[in-house]
């Protein structure tokens, strides 16, 4: 992929005593959903903070769309719209208000662009409406209808999905995607969830305690979550002799505190091994009651094992 839009490289912040960002590099390019995942306190918020300007950078370079966040700092911001932690909104207004109240401190932004923002965001219904009464998913919509009123090239987003439900993380997840893919936007989003992370992103880096731990792609997540083995837990009315038959075939197995012959296997045809050994076991006299796949690891757990590593696990 070459049209990077939001570039960082060898970021570094202190706040207050503390290093809070070491050394982070990573690109995003337009039309792909870029995930920022990492653990409470990793440095999501910051990193985000300074990418939208809110907060200055130390050390290294961070550029938008081809222009220098130092040097260049009024045309980068024009490319930028993002929501970092809540949106704050004039609560006596009507959302609708609030969009045209934004659009006039934004160039270019016409009426027709407001409704077809509205519309896109899924609010048409109730824009009308008093932001005092909307609801926090409503709120998040409208927050993205005014990050985007602009069209910017990249759209940051800090944790869009707390406090939704889950049409409502599906319905910011399709926006999201759409503004990717069809429109070209170059989207950031940070969480703290990897199973939210697999369904919206194309693309996911790991921060870990201020450190960028890896990117990549969903596809090569799944790839290195994705077993190299096979286990079967299989119920029988006498286990032990289970197990004496299961040595004797040479088969790495075990014996489950519930009694439960777990059976590993690795390989080629899996599954013609997995009928020679029930074949045998019955063949012995034993009676089979079930034979069930253990679940796979999943990205989560992979996620989990990894910030912990990294020491994660404690807040730094
Ligand atoms: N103004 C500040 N002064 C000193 N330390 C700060 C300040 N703001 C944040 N930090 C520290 O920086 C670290 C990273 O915080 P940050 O908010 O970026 O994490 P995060 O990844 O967004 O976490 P979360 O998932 O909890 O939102 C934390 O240890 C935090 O306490
Ligand atoms: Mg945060």
């Amino acid at each position: 992929m070459s049209n990077v839009v939001l570039h960082i490289e060898h970021l570094n912040k202190t706040l207050g005593k503390r290093q809070i960002l070491h050394d982070i590099s990573f690109d995003t390019y337009a039309g792909e959903v870029f995930g920022f995942l990492g653990p409470n306190g990793a440095g999501k918020t910051t990193t985000i903070k300074i990418a939208a300007g809110l907060l200055t950078l130390d050390e290294g370079e961070i550029s938008i769309c081809g222009f220098d966040m130092r040097r260049q700092f009024e045309q980068a911001m024009a490319q930028v719209g993002g929501i970092v932690e809540n949106p704050e909104f004039y609560k006596y207004m009507t959302g609708l208000e609030n969009l045209r109240l934004y659009a006039n401190m934004r160039e270019g932004v016409t009426e027709e662009r407001i409704r077809e923002v509205v519309h896109l965001v899924g609010l048409d219904n109730r824009i009308g409406e008093k932001v005092g009464r909307y609801s926090l998913g409503m709120r998040q919509r409208l927050g993205v209808a005014q990050a985007i009123l602009h069209r910017p090239r990249l759209l940051i987003l800090d944790e869009p999905t707390n406090g939704l439900d889950p049409a409502g993380i599906k319905d910011l997840r399709d926006i999201l995607k759409s503004l990717a893919h069809e429109e070209g936007v170059a989207v950031m989003v940070s969480s703290h969830l990897m199973s939210e992370m697999e369904l919206m992103c194309d693309r996911v880096g790991v921060i870990v305690n201020g450190r960028l731990h890896s990117v990549h792609t969903i596809e090569e997540m799944v790839a290195a979550a994705a077993p190299d083995h096979a286990e079967y837990l299989i119920s029988v009315n006498d286990p032990q002799r289970g197990m004496a038959l299961l040595e004797g075939m040479a088969v790495e197995s075990h014996l489950t505190e519930q009694g439960l012959l777990n059976v590993v296997l690795a390989g080629e045809q899996v599954e013609e091994r997995l009928a020679e050994i029930n074949r045998a076991l019955v063949t012995e006299g034993l009676s089979l009651y079930t034979v069930s796949k253990k679940e796979n690891r999943k990205l989560e757990d992979v996620f989990i094992e990894l910030t912990q590593a990294e020491g994660g696990g404690q807040i730094a």
